[in-house]
């Protein structure tokens, strides 16, 4: 889930050792770039063997560095240059070698000599990939745990199918999640220690086994939510309705259908959150008496009996232990008046209203903030962006 030019202004040091995974980091290096990242690529001679240079220096616009003699820089110093004006050195893929050698302190090529000369304002970011036998080993799981306490920060690896043809831990962190967490090194953890539900997406009323009645809820709104929460610090659970979205990552994800289920697994998680943020296009009624059986198109008219299905939201917000809750109000007309309404119906501390004309469905969003205070309209922007802006709102009433 991205969002425009989130890191712009910052210069990240791309370093490429020598795994299978390489072929990836040039998907990374695009993304960071799109996200509005520098990116100067460090390669090992080992990772020439996997990826060539010429395609990051395409990607980039950069000249990339492998040598530790290169004259290219001005001062002919590139393992001290090279991280003076980078903010982050993510190593990606990093083999066992890498992090071996970053472990003991050693400086025989370019990579390693730059890392330990890096100063303190160039953070580390480490994405193993290797075997799993390597990574089970002793002396890697020694090493990784001395890598942390030096305190750089490890992302993965991940579990799957290995280049090598065998299954477990290993594999580097794809570049999407890569690049999540890098956007998340880069948040401040205004949400750290908070605990914070969030429903999303439409539900899904079965009114037999092939049929239901839905809504046209993207579910993006709710996911931006869950990764902003994520990337400042909090404990995320994503109540999800049906989507096509992929999770965001360091979320936990709980999938429902209908509108039931989506209270049923919402009572049994709220009284452990600090925050129920209700994004979901709940279905207000659902067929009285879904049929086992496919209905037939026999009849020239069908009617469908509905009944009303629980407000989630008003329902939590109004038991004693409710924690901090948000609603979304989504409506056709008179936005002021519905909202505050809600807000005041649903006794709820801040209220999300926008018109559906301009969020439904959509990338963007222009949304109005309803709290004690009164309005606070937020400008059209990238759900993402909105997503921000509305946690950064949370994280103040929770201050007050
Ligand atoms: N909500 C919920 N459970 C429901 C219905 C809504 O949790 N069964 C939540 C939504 O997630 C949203 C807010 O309540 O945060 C929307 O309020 P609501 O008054 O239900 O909106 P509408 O269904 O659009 O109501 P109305 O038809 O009265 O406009």
């Amino acid at each position: 889930m991205n969002s425009k030019a989130e890191l712009s202004g910052r210069t990240i040091v791309l370093a490429v050792t020598g795994g299978v995974a390489a072929y990836k980091s040039a998907e990374l290096a695009r993304l960071l770039i799109k996200e509005g990242a520098r990116v100067r690529v460090v390669m090992t001679e080992a990772a020439a063997h996997f990826i060539g240079a010429a395609t990051f220096q395409a990607i980039t616009g950069e000249p990339v560095w492998s040598d530790l003699w290169d004259a290219r820089m001005p001062n002919g110093m590139a393992h001290i240059d090279l991280t003076r004006d980078a903010q982050l050195l993510l190593i990606a893929p990093a083999t066992a070698d890498c992090i071996a050698k970053l472990v003991q302190g050693r400086a025989d090529d370019l990579l390693s000599t730059l890392c330990l000369a890096r100063d303190a304002t160039c953070a580390l970011m480490v994405a193993p990939a290797m075997n799993r036998q390597m990574w089970e080993h002793p002396a890697t799981a020694r090493n990784m745990n001395t890598l942390r306490g030096d305190g750089a920060i490890v992302v993965g690896p991940a579990a799957g199918e290995q280049a090598c043809g065998e299954v477990g831990l290993g594999r580097m962190v794809e570049p999407a999640e890569l690049l999540d967490a890098v956007l998340a090194h880069f948040t401040p953890k205004t949400m750290a220690g908070r605990r914070v539900l969030i429903t999303a997406g439409p539900t899904a009323e079965a009114i037999d086994p092939v049929r239901v009645v839905t809504n046209l809820s993207s579910g993006r709104m709710g996911y931006a939510l869950a990764c902003a929460a994520a990337r400042a610090g909090a404990e995320v659970t994503l109540i999800s309705g049906p989507t096509g979205l992929a999770k965001p990552f360091g979320v936990e994800r709980v999938d429902v259908s209908s509108a039931l289920s989506m209270h049923e697994a919402v009572l049994s998680r709220y009284a452990a959150c600090d925050v129920f943020i209700a994004v979901a296009a709940v279905a207000d009624y659902r067929p009285a008496a879904p049929s086992e059986r496919k209905i037939k198109k026999s009849a020239d008219k069908l009617s469908i009996d509905m009944v009303r299905n629980p407000d989630i939201l008003a329902d939590v917000a109004a038991r004693a232990d409710a924690p901090f809750c948000v609603g979304f109000a989504a409506e056709s007309h008179d936005l002021d008046t519905y909202a505050q309404g809600k807000r005041a119906a649903k006794k709820l501390p801040l209220v999300v209203g926008n018109l559906v004309a301009d969020g439904l469905g959509g990338e963007d969003n222009a949304v109005v903030l309803y709290d004690a205070e009164g309005r606070h309209p937020l400008v059209r922007a990238p759900k993402p962006v909105i997503a921000r802006a509305i946690l950064e709102h949370i994280s103040r009433l929770l201050k007050d």
